[in-house]
C-alpha cells in the first residue's frame, strides 16, 4: 500500500484464519486510490486555503465543495439543487447517525429493508428505536408489504421516524430498486408523510444500464434525506460524505449540537476533495474505477457460473460491490463457512444483515460476496474453493 505500514491484506482478513483469502468487507480497492492527484490537492489546500481549512468551518461545509456537488448532481442526474440543500458529513455513516439523533424519538419505529447494510443496522441500534424490516425482492423493497406494515403501525399508534433504504446497488444484495418501485415508494411516502433516508453511496459505480432517478427527485425533493459519500469513489479514510435534502432539513442538521460545537465536518478534507474535483480529477478517476470493478463483477459472475453446484442462486448486480448468494436447503451458510475457512477463504454469512432475524428469513442460507478489492484471479480461485465447500461442507 505505497508506504503504509499496514498492508491491504492485513486490513481485510475479516475474522478468517491468518492468510485466508477474504471476501469479508465492502471495501474499495486500495490499489486504486488516486495518490498523486490527492497529493496535488493537499498541496493546493495548504497553499490557498489556510486558515479556512484548519479552523472551525461553516456548519454546512465549505461553499467551494457545496458548489462542486451542485454541479456534479446537475451533470450526472440533471438535478438542479442549491447549496442550501446540501450538508457535508464525515461520511454517510455519520450522516445516518446525526439523522437518527435528530429525527428519531425513543420508542419510534425505523423501517428498513431485509436484508440491509449490517453497519447501518449497528448505527440504528445505538438509538432507542424499534427496527421493523420489510422484505426485498429483485425489484427492491416490497412497497405493498411496506404499506401494510405502515397501516398496522398507525393502528397501534406507533410513530415511525423514517424508512432507511439503499435503492441503488444495495448492500448486501446488489439489487437496484426499479423505476416503477421507486415511483410507488415515493407516492406512498408522500401520502403517509413518511420520511425516507435514501442511502445512495454506490450510485456512481454503475457497470451496466442506467441508474433510475433517486427517491429525492421522485418525491419532489420533500421528505427525503439522501446520503452520498466519497468513500466508494475516492477513499473511506477521507471520511467525507454529504446529505442532500430540503432546505429546512439541512438547517436542522446544521443547527445540531454536534455541528454547533464542532463546526463543519472535516474542513481540511473537504477542501482537499474540493480541489481534487476542481482540477477535473473526479470524473476520469470514477471512469477508471467503473472499468476496474466491472471487470471484477464479471469475473465473479463467470466464476460462480462455472463453479456453483445446482440449487445455488445469486444476484446479478449492475453496479456497486456485492453479489448475494443463496444456498439450497438444508445447507446453512455457517457450515459452508466452516468448510471454506479450512480451505482458505472467508466471507460473512447472512444473519447480521437481517435486523429482525428469523421471521424475515434470517440470512441463514445467505452469503455476501464483495468483488471490489479482490483481484480477478483471486475471485476465480475463491469461488472455486467456495464451490468445493458447498459440495462437501463437512
Ligand atoms: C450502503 C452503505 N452505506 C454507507 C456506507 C458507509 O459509508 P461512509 O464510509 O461514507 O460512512 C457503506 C459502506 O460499506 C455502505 O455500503
Amino acid at each position: 500500500m505505497n508506504g503504509s505500514d499496514e498492508p491491504a491484506a492485513a486490513l481485510q482478513t475479516g475474522g478468517g484464519p491468518p492468510g485466508a483469502l477474504s471476501f469479508y468487507y465492502g471495501h474499495p480497492d486500495p490499489d486504486a486510490f488516486p495518490l498523486a492527484e490527492l497529493q496535488e490537492a493537499v498541496e493546493i489546500t495548504l497553499q490557498h486555503h489556510i486558515p479556512a481549512s484548519l479552523v472551525y468551518g461553516p456548519e454546512q461545509g465549505p461553499p467551494l465543495l457545496l458548489n462542486i456537488l451542485c454541479r456534479k448532481l446537475l451533470r450526472d442526474e440533471g438535478l438542479r439543487v442549491s447549496t442550501e440543500q446540501l450538508f457535508i458529513t464525515a461520511g454517510a455513516s455519520q450522516g445516518l447517525d446525526l439523522i437518527c439523533r435528530l429525527w428519531a424519538r425513543p420508542g419510534d419505529v425505523v423501517l428498513l429493508e431485509a436484508p440491509s447494510y449490517h453497519e447501518a443496522i449497528a448505527v440504528l441500534r445505538d438509538y432507542p428505536v424499534r427496527l421493523v424490516a420489510v422484505p426485498l425482492d429483485d425489484e427492491g423493497i416490497m412497497v405493498e408489504t411496506l404499506a401494510g406494515k405502515l397501516r398496522q403501525l398507525r393502528t397501534e399508534d406507533t410513530d415511525v421516524a423514517f424508512l432507511y433504504t439503499i435503492p441503488t446497488f444495495q448492500n448486501p444484495s446488489g439489487v437496484t430498486m426499479t423505476a416503477e418501485r421507486r415511483h410507488a415508494l415515493a407516492a406512498l411516502a408522500r401520502d403517509e408523510k413518511l420520511w425516507i433516508v435514501e442511502d445512495d453511496v454506490y450510485r456512481d459505480l454503475c457497470y451496466e444500464g442506467t441508474v433510475p432517478p433517486s427517491l429525492f427527485e421522485l418525491t419532489g425533493r420533500q421528505g427525503v434525506l439522501r446520503l452520498g459519500s466519497f468513500s466508494k469513489t475516492l477513499a473511506p479514510g477521507l471520511r467525507l460524505g454529504w446529505v442532500l435534502a430540503e432546505q429546512g432539513a439541512v438547517t436542522r442538521l446544521a443547527n445540531s449540537g454536534l455541528r454547533q460545537s464542532a463546526g463543519g465536518a472535516n474542513p481540511f478534507t473537504a477542501y482537499v476533495v474540493a480541489e481534487f474535483c476542481r482540477a477535473g480529477h473526479l470524473e476520469p478517476h470514477v471512469a477508471r474505477l467503473v472499468a476496474r470493478y466491472h471487470t471484477r463483477r464479471d469475473a465473479m459472475l463467470d466464476a460462480l457460473a462455472a463453479t456453483m453446484p445446482s440449487g445455488v442462486t445469486w444476484t446479478r448486480p449492475r453496479g456497486g460491490f456485492f453479489v448475494w448468494l443463496t444456498l439450497p436447503e438444508p445447507l446453512t451458510a455457517r457450515e459452508v463457512l466452516a468448510a471454506a475457512q479450512v480451505r482458505g477463504i472467508t466471507f460473512p454469512t447472512g444473519e447480521p444483515f437481517f435486523a429482525e432475524g428469523g421471521a424475515e428469513g434470517g440470512g441463514e442460507r445467505h452469503i455476501r460476496l464483495p468483488f471490489s478489492y479482490v483481484s480477478p484471479a483471486d475471485i476465480a480461485r475463491g469461488m472455486d474453493i467456495l464451490g468445493q465447500a458447498i459440495r462437501a461442507p463437512s
